[in-house]
Order: structure tokens, then sequence, then C-alpha cells
């Protein structure tokens, strides 16, 4: 990772904090618990790569960062739910995110499936909201449908649908790929596709080259989060390592072996930088982040 590259991702992520608190503060939540538990789990952590995504995608298409700010935050919003409902003993039962206690470790169940439905409403609020972020309304309409797409039975929920009742089962490499595309792949290509919108990119050959490229990070993205939870260090991961294989969910690594899953994850960083030679320097940044996205180690 070059210097710029890291000074650049650190800018974004303290950008998208400020936005992320100033986004809280919108709504009152009816109890300070409530409140309380949606801050905890939606500030002070997280690589925050999806509004990453779509401050990269945006400036790459000469959008500056303001416009930026609500779809940035949106799917963030989106993302911390995801991962407060991933983490109920309803769920994938776990007890460290983000080098923390898990939202109801820190609060109790009730509150940590009601901050989950909070920050899920707060995300479409946010996009929806003239008042706040200044955005032309066909825009705003764009980005709620391509959020909800991401979110619902086609992305997120459908796929975490699937991991739920493949649990103990071998599923082919094709299910495998459906259900990652889906519970991960789908946001992650969002936040490329919400910089677009940002960008009034909505139709082709540079959309195009952005929806192939984001769905190929996205895949490698949970290839690599697979990968990491058998190689991974947990106190660098800051989530508990050796989960998967201990609940029987299939993984890349178990599926088709740890080595082969490094291989897919870099074909698919390859495929993903073809997409997007087009663009030229323009494209650089997204290269940088998708190469990241097959080598970190968090
Ligand atoms: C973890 O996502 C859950 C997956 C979708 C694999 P991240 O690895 O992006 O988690 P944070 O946001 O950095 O904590
Ligand atoms: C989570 O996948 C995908 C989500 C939609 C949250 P994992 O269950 O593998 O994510 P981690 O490993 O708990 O972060
Ligand atoms: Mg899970
Ligand atoms: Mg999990
Ligand atoms: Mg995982």
């Amino acid at each position: 990772m070059t210097a710029s590259f890291e000074s650049r991702m650190a800018a974004y992520r303290a950008r998208i904090e400020r936005v992320l608190d100033r986004c809280l503060a919108l709504s009152d939540p009816g109890t300070p618990r409530l409140r309380e538990a949606m801050r905890y789990s939606a500030l002070g952590g997280g690589k925050r790569l999806r509004p990453v995504l779509v401050y990269a995608t945006g400036e790459s298409l000469g959008m500056p960062l303001d416009p930026l700010d609500a779809p940035a935050a949106a799917v963030e919003l989106i993302h911390v739910y995801s991962l407060v409902h991933d983490d109920l003993p309803a769920m994938d039962n776990d007890d460290l995110r983000r080098g923390r206690p898990t939202c109801h470790r820190a609060y109790d169940e009730a509150t940590a499936i009601l901050a989950g439905d909070a920050l899920q409403a707060l995300a479409f609020a946010v996009l929806s909201d003239e008042t706040q972020f200044d955005l032309p309304a066909q825009t705003r309409l764009r980005m709620i449908r391509l959020l909800a797409h991401a979110t619902g039975t086609s992305g997120m929920a459908g796929g975490q649908a699937i991991d739920l009742e493949s649990v103990g089962r071998t599923l082919d490499v094709e299910a495998l790929e459906n259900m990652h595309r889906r519970k991960t792949g789908a946001l992650i290509q969002c936040s490329v596709l919400l910089g677009a919108a940002a960008a009034g990119v909505t139709e082709g050959p540079e959309l195009e080259a952005l929806e192939r490229f984001g769905a190929d990070i996205g895949l490698a993205f949970q290839i690599q989060d697979d990968i990491l939870d058998v190689a991974g260090d947990p106190s660098v991961l800051g989530k508990s390592t050796g989960a998967d294989a201990a609940r029987g969910k299939p993984t890349y690594p178990s599926i088709i072996g740890l080595e082969a899953a490094r291989r897919r994850a870099m074909e698919l960083c390859d495929r993903a930088l073809d997409a997007i030679a087009p663009l030229g320097p323009r494209g650089e940044l997204l290269a940088e982040l998708a190469r990241y996205v097959v080598s970190r180690t968090h």
C-alpha cells in the first residue's frame, strides 16, 4: 500500500465518522439505551470499506465529497445493522466485534434487535432527507432503490438466509458463490454503484465496468473474510477466528481449500482490475482498493 493510498483511506474514514455521528443525532431514539446501542455499534471502529468505496468511486468520476456523504453513511448504517444482527445468538452467536463485545453482549438481545432495525431505517431516512443532504430527487430515488435491492432478499438478507440454512451442509461452489455474492457482495457492489449514481453515471459502458468491478471485489471480499477466519489473527481482526469451522459453515477454505481460496480471490481481483482498465488513471484508487480487499489482514 502506498503512503498516498493510506492517507486517502484515513481521510475518508475520518470524514465518515463525522457524518455518521451527525446522522445518528438526526432522530430521537426513544430511550437512551437504544441511542447508546446504535452509537456503540456505528461509531469508532471498522474498516469503513463501503463508505470508502462510495467516496473513491464518486471522486474517480469527478465528484466533490459533499454529495457522497449521504450514500456513504447510508451504506455503512446498513452494514452495521447487518453486523449487529449477524452476531445475535440466533445467527452466528458471536461475542466480539471490532475488538469489543458485540452489541447484544454490551446491551441485551432485544436492544440489539431494535438497534439493528433502527439503523436500517436510519439509512433510508438519511437518503431521503432533503433537509440534511443536497441531492437531486431522482438521484435519491435511484440510491434508495439500489440500497434496498442490495439489502433485501436479492442481497444481504437473502444471502444470510442461505448462510443459516447451509450450516452443517456441503454446498457446491456455485451455491457457495451465490450465497457470498448475496450476503456480502451485493452491498459492496452497491457502494460502487452509489458513487456512480451520485456522479450521474446510470447507464453505458462505464457503469457496466463499475458493476463488474463491484461484483468481483464484493465476492473476493467475502472469500478473504473466510480465509481470515481460518488464517487470521484475532487480535488484528477484532473478532474471533475459527468460528466458521466450529459452526459447520460452508466457506471457500472448507469447500475448495485454503490455497485454492487464495487463488480464487486473486483471480477475482485481477478480473476487477481488467474491468476498470478503460477508466485509465481515473481508476487508480479503485484498483488500489481491489488489491487491498484481497491482501488485507483485517
Ligand atoms: C464483516 O465486514 C462482515 C462481512 C460482510 C464479511 P467488514 O470486514 O467490512 O467489517 P468491519 O466493518 O471492518 O468491522
Ligand atoms: C457476514 O458474514 C455477512 C453479513 C451480511 C453480516 P460473516 O458472518 O462471515 O461475517 P463475520 O465474519 O461475522 O464478520
Ligand atoms: Mg454470518
Ligand atoms: Mg458472522
Ligand atoms: Mg466471517
